[in-house]
């Protein structure tokens, strides 16, 4: 293998850039060649792709977002699209490509690699929703700055007694909003993989007040109900709270990495390269108990393995439930 290729495909995450540096270290440090692809899989049917150097990268291991940009292209579903693409690498002489995004990028590197073409994944959302690893790029930062903005509520909340209930990120997945929750001390968390029953949210914030909590949160995932339908619903059971809502919304896909993420995307980079040298395909990498590990695409996105973390929604009912 002289030379790979790398590209960021669905939502932006922060560590992107930085998944993309190591890619391109690492590779120069073998002595092969890296292209970057712009815009996902619509760059690469369409051939926008160029030589990346030291210079291109070195810096942004710092740079949330893509530099590399992201599309979301529904077209790269199709066969005859996908030996486009193949074609492109083709006559380019790229013999590997690393995508970087969620389980959706995922089903596009797989379906290069059926069709003959090794490409290996690299798990980048804020989501946190791919199965297998226990961990995806940009969601510690997403957390970080949802965590921020949530403490920064708060100081309003307290100053006028009122309860605030703040929507994160995370259309199928409650990841972020029970990392933030219970970061945040919330006094419910509500995601997409339980039901909630409204009588006992207000009561649980009642009894909070009753207790001397001179404010309340209530962190709702986006993917149960958007967050003026559950404050409309809210205020009619509660009636006697001064209740606000507001939407997270994008801020917690932008920003400057964390440490964490950085380290993890930065490892994840390295190894892909390392793996499409070793002639592995069809694989992704993740996180297990702080390692890396590699995960089969097509075993870990039929098992939809990855589980949320019921321990601590436990925990924060017990410690808020008084
Ligand atoms: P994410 O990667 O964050 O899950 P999407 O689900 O939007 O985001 O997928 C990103 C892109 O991956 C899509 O726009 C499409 O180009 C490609 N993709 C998604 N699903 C498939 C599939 N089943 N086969 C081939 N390519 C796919
Ligand atoms: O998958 C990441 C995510 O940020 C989800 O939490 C959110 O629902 C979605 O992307 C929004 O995507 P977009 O901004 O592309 O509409």
């Amino acid at each position: 293998m002289k030379r790979i290729a790398v590209l960021t495909s669905g939502g932006d995450a922060p560590g992107m850039n930085a998944a993309i540096r190591a890619v391109v270290e690492q590779a120069l440090h073998h002595g092969i060649e890296v292209y970057g692809v712009y815009y996902g899989f619509k760059g690469l049917v369409e051939g926008n792709m160029r030589m990346l150097g030291v210079n291109d990268v070195s810096k942004n291991i710092k740079l949330g977002g893509t530099f590399l940009y992201s599309a979301r292209y529904p077209e790269f579903k199709e066969e005859a699209i996908q030996k486009i693409a193949i074609k492109q690498m083709e006559r380019q002489q790229i013999d590997g490509l690393i995508v970087i995004g969620g389980d959706g990028s995922f089903q596009g590197a797989l379906s290069l690699t059926k069709l003959g073409f090794p490409a290996i994944g690299i798990p980048g959302t804020i989501d946190n929703d791919i199965p297998a690893t226990e961990y995806t790029i940009g969601f510690d930062s997403a957390v970080s700055v949802a965590l921020d903005a949530i403490d920064k509520i708060s100081d309003t909340a307290s100053s006028h007694n009122r309860t605030f209930v703040v929507e994160v990120m995370g259309r199928h997945a409650g990841d972020i909003a029970i990392w933030a929750g219970v970061a945040s001390g919330a006094d419910a968390i509500l995601i997409p993989e339980s039901d909630y029953n409204l009588e006992d949210i207000v009561e649980s914030v009642e009894k909070g007040r009753r207790s001397g909590k001179d404010y309340s949160l209530i962190i709702l995932a986006e993917g149960v109900e958007s967050v003026e339908d559950f404050v409309e619903d809210y205020k009619k059971l509660a009636p006697h709270q001064e209740v606000r809502g507001i939407a997270l919304s994008h801020i917690q896909r932008g920003g400057s990495p964390t440490a964490r993420d950085r380290v993890f995307a930065t490892l994840m980079g390295a190894r892909a390269v390392d793996m499409l040298l070793d002639g592995k395909e069809g694989i992704y990498l993740g996180i297990r108990n702080e390692q890396l590990a590699t995960f089969d695409i097509v075993q870990a996105l039929q098992s939809k393995e990855h589980t949320v973390r019921a321990d601590l929604i436990q925990l924060n009912k017990t410690l808020t439930q008084r």
